[in-house]
């Protein structure tokens, strides 16, 4: 079993260390560890003092998972399994799939989404979004991809690469269509949390489901993907340990500081995400203007959570690709374009989470004007 290479990680390998300027990110900037540190309540202070460097628990931090537990409706500590989010994606499908296996995936999407289970020889069909309803992910589409024998429904939302979030009622005709079914679903929810308007905030896939799996993680709405902490929260214990057991032949466990970072991070949580979203807010208003003024080349869908958007080049006789090389070697500033996702050539993934976008999209659009002069 080998997996394609995953062609956004190993674009994110080439540029993201050398090129001074991101506009490519997905994730809010990585917090200083003193300010994590500076954070702490006595308990974790405690715990970090006392920490020693050994392996941990293979399902997590008592104290993290309770903490994690805290984020859901219905969870209780015991439903939560923690480990990197890729690396639990990882073990999930091999824990879950087998060869042949019936799988509906939202597409485009971060590729193990759905790469993991072709590579275990599953047939996956894929849940498009509508560009023409603002991506809209359309309950009606979903169930034309459902079939009799789906075994395992993948969503990620809000989405990773268009910015898109179901309405809430669309949500529910999804979670009661998957109900009904009774095919698993897995959310990745990596992105939860930073939803423009906090009355949009989906509940947790894993709250309303029966026998559902949340992902999520430090990495995004923190800004802390540093410590490659994430969770599933799954309330049912059969699921749970059969994907805890494939964590044995990956990390076996997670890094004993990263941990108590984590903790100090989810205990500071509302705090950190209202920043976050504070950022995301004045960055989407730069992009506004910026889409504005550049409207002869660009279109972009308004994404409705999340750190990440859609632009589209309106030239289809342009190429993003050509695009995105000329600006990363001439301007030093990194895109990302959408055919890392599977998409055509015409479209670009822009990521607003960082605190320097304002000064990234000026030099951008300096370097657009000289590439791709105004019509
Ligand atoms: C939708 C989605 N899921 C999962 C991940 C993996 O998260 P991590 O990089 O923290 O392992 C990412 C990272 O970009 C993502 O965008």
């Amino acid at each position: 079993m080998r997996p394609e290479p995953f062609a956004l990680e190993r674009y994110f390998a080439q540029y993201e260390f050398t090129a001074p300027y991101l506009l490519a990110s997905s994730d809010c900037d990585g917090l200083p560890m003193a300010e994590v540190l500076a954070a702490a309540d006595d308990e974790c202070a405690a715990l970090w003092h006392d920490l020693t460097l050994a392996y941990t628990e293979s399902l997590g931090l008592p104290q993290l998972r309770a903490e994690i537990a805290r984020l859901y409706d219905t969870a209780e500590p015991d439903d939560v399994l923690t480990g990197a989010p890729q690396e639990l994606i990882f073990v999930a499908m091999i824990a879950l799939l087998s060869p042949g296996d019936h799988v509906v995936c939202t597409f485009p999407a971060y590729q193990s989404l759905h790469q993991v289970a072709e590579t275990i020889g599953c047939e996956v069909t894929r849940w498009m979004p509508r560009e023409r309803e603002a991506w809209r992910l359309h309950p009606a589409d979903l169930e034309a991809c459902l079939r009799p024998d789906t075994r395992l429904i993948v969503v990620n939302v809000p989405h990773n690469p268009t910015g898109a979030l179901p309405s809430h009622a669309d949500w529910r005709a999804v979670t009661s269509l998957v109900s009904t079914h009774g095919a698993r679903l897995f959310c990745d929810e990596m992105y939860r949390g930073l939803e423009l308007d906090p009355g949009d905030r989906l509940p947790a896939a894993a709250d309303v489901v029966e026998g559902a799996i949340s992902l999520s993680g430090m990495s995004k709405v923190y800004g802390m993907a540093g410590t490659r902490i994430g969770w599933l929260t799954v309330r049912d214990e059969e699921t749970r340990s059969r994907i805890a057991a494939m964590k044995d032949y990956t990390a076996i466990c997670s890094s004993a500081p990263s941990e108590v970072l984590a903790l100090i991070g989810l205990r500071s949580g509302p705090a950190l995400i209202a920043r976050h979203r504070a950022r995301v807010e004045r960055n989407l208003a730069a992009l506004d203007a910026f889409f504005d003024r550049r409207a002869d080349l660009l279109s972009w869908v308004r994404p409705r959570a999340g750190t990440v958007c859609l632009a589209r080049l309106r030239d289809e006789a342009l190429s993003v690709e050509a695009l995105a090389l000329k600006s990363v070697e001439e301007a030093g500033i990194m895109l990302t374009p959408g055919t890392l996702f599977g998409l055509d050539d015409s479209y670009l993934r822009i990521g607003f989470g960082r605190e320097n976008l304002p000064t990234v999209l000026e030099r951008f659009e300096e370097f657009l004007a000289a590439a791709y002069p105004p019509r």
